[in-house]
């Protein structure tokens, strides 16, 4: 058995040229080890001491990439692991590709252990002000999993260009004075500031950010271990977060699945993928709020936090109706609380109507939108989703009976009259839907918040208000 000892764990120069004679030599994996460390005499082979051969071969690249990696791992044979398939890599040179084998597979675990870790680094990376002669010095105390610090250091340098920063691990440091990064030795905790002013502005950033609806424990300890927690200033918050938003879960997860209630009657054979509780009629709102989060009538319940009912007087006279939630009304889980809802509150109030004396609900009841980047953009419900979902809004106005329904755009008016309306034709009026019901339509707030030009928002605006105002006088 040969050892090969290396000096340094991340010497991928000393291994490659080791490897290379070792192999030029005809010295079969089984018969070498790598170590890293000092030389304990004549345990080791130092790799000067071995023989010369001459001769050369090519490594494929995918291997060098991959060695590249996989030598950041923690595990002490990532050496032995990364000869043994340079070795055979000689016999079958696309070796690489072959997923299933035991070697591949090794090495494609490890190198993705080794990804996660420089991901996590760049995540959970907190700089601490500190001063020295030259002015503000940032510095940060991690331990990665795995050693990540030189790959991922020009990182921080081209998203810190304009900082002085220092970032400590247990495996070395790496600095950057504005124009060079450097490396040097390891470092320890108690070299890094420990708690500075910035600290506040995580905390407070975490918290206005942390929505308990969303919260996922698992996937959030998978994504930001606890491992981590220590150095990062906003985890302080985390217990206390989580513990308030279980109470807030507990209370949606009881909504979520509703029991039957005895004094629901069954009336309507199931159409889609139904909950138990779809073909229940709700004796008062609150059983039907109940029930919407039950709902399992259109798809739409599967991408939303929760389902959004109406709110307001159990008896109003007038019952306004808009399409959805949107982004703040599906996390909130309350109608128009986001900005179309504002615009609406102060259009109310200029047109001498009180929010709190209204019914406020809409046509579709869980927020349909689809990812992008980040952010959910909101998309029109279709109309079979208004369809289906029209079940609840007219048991809505069973249990309200409203003296008129403001129906707010399109699909509001749909879901209220049945049918495909003109609201440009039809708006500013009463009118009497097919069943008796007295409707009133005029356009969306989204729809004034859309439009671009100052001048049009202002005249659009001004018809919205006349439209509040003549529908205030007939309910
Ligand atoms: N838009 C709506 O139609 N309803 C809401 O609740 C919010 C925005």
């Amino acid at each position: 058995m040969r050892t090969l000892v290396l000096a340094d764990p991340l010497d991928f120069d000393s291994w490659r040229e080791a490897a290379r004679r070792l192999r030029l030599a005809g010295v079969e994996p089984a018969q070498a080890r790598f170590a890293v460390g000092r030389s304990r005499g004549d345990l080791f082979d130092e790799a000067a001491a071995l023989p010369e051969v001459e001769g050369a071969f090519n490594a494929p690249r995918a291997f060098m990439e991959t060695a590249a990696q996989l030598i950041q791992h923690r595990s002490e044979d990532r050496f032995d692991l990364m000869y043994r398939l340079l070795w055979r890599l000689k016999d079958q040179p696309d070796l690489l590709a072959v997923l299933s084998d035991r070697d591949v597979a090794e090495a494609a675990d490890r190198v993705k252990a080794v990804r996660r870790a420089a991901h996590k680094m760049k995540a959970f990376v907190r700089f601490r002000q500190a001063e020295d002669e030259a002015g503000d010095h940032w510095v940060a105390w991690f331990e990665p999993a795995h050693r990540v610090l030189q790959a991922t250091a020009p990182f921080f340098a081209r998203r810190f260009s304009a900082m002085r920063w220092t970032i400590l691990t247990p495996d070395g440091s790496a600095h950057w004075h504005g124009e060079t990064l450097t490396f040097g030795p390891a470092g320890e905790q108690a070299q890094a500031p420990a708690e500075d002013a910035v600290e506040d502005f995580w905390r407070t950033y975490y918290a206005s950010t942390f929505n308990p609806a969303r919260l996922r424990l698992q996937a959030m300890r998978s994504e930001m271990p606890k491992r981590y927690w220590k150095n990062l200033p906003e985890a302080a918050l985390i217990p206390e977060l989580t513990a308030a938003a279980s109470v807030r879960t507990e209370a949606m997860v009881t909504q979520s699945a509703p029991k039957p209630n005895e004094r629901f009657q069954r009336v309507r054979a199931p159409s889609v993928d139904r909950a138990p509780t779809d073909d229940l009629v709700p004796g008062d709102l609150d059983e039907l709020a109940r029930g919407v989060q039950g709902c399992r009538r259109c798809p739409l319940w599967r991408d939303a936090t929760q389902g959004v009912c109406g709110e307001g007087p159990k008896r109003a006279a007038l019952m306004v109706v808009g399409e959805q939630p949107g982004d703040q009304e599906d996390l909130v889980g309350r109608p128009f609380t986001g900005p179309a809802g504002r615009l609406l509150d102060a259009a109310f109030e200029e047109a001498g109507l009180r929010r709190r004396d209204l019914y406020l609900t809409n046509a579709v009841k869980h927020f349909k939108h689809e990812p992008r980047g980040k952010r959910r953009l909101h998309r029109t419900p279709s109309p079979s989703e208004v369809q289906a979902c029209r079940w609840w809004l007219d048991h809505e106005r069973r249990l309200v009976k409203p003296r008129l329904i403001l129906a707010l755009g399109a699909t509001a008016s749909l879901a209220v009259l049945g049918r495909k309306p003109a609201v440009q034709a039809e708006r500013g009026r009463v009118i009497t839907a097919d069943d008796g019901a007295r409707v009133f339509l005029t356009v969306h707030p989204a729809y004034l918040l859309r439009l671009p030009d100052p001048a049009a928002r202002d005249s659009e605006r001004a018809k919205f208000l006349a439209d509040l105002r003549v529908a205030s006088a007939e309910f």
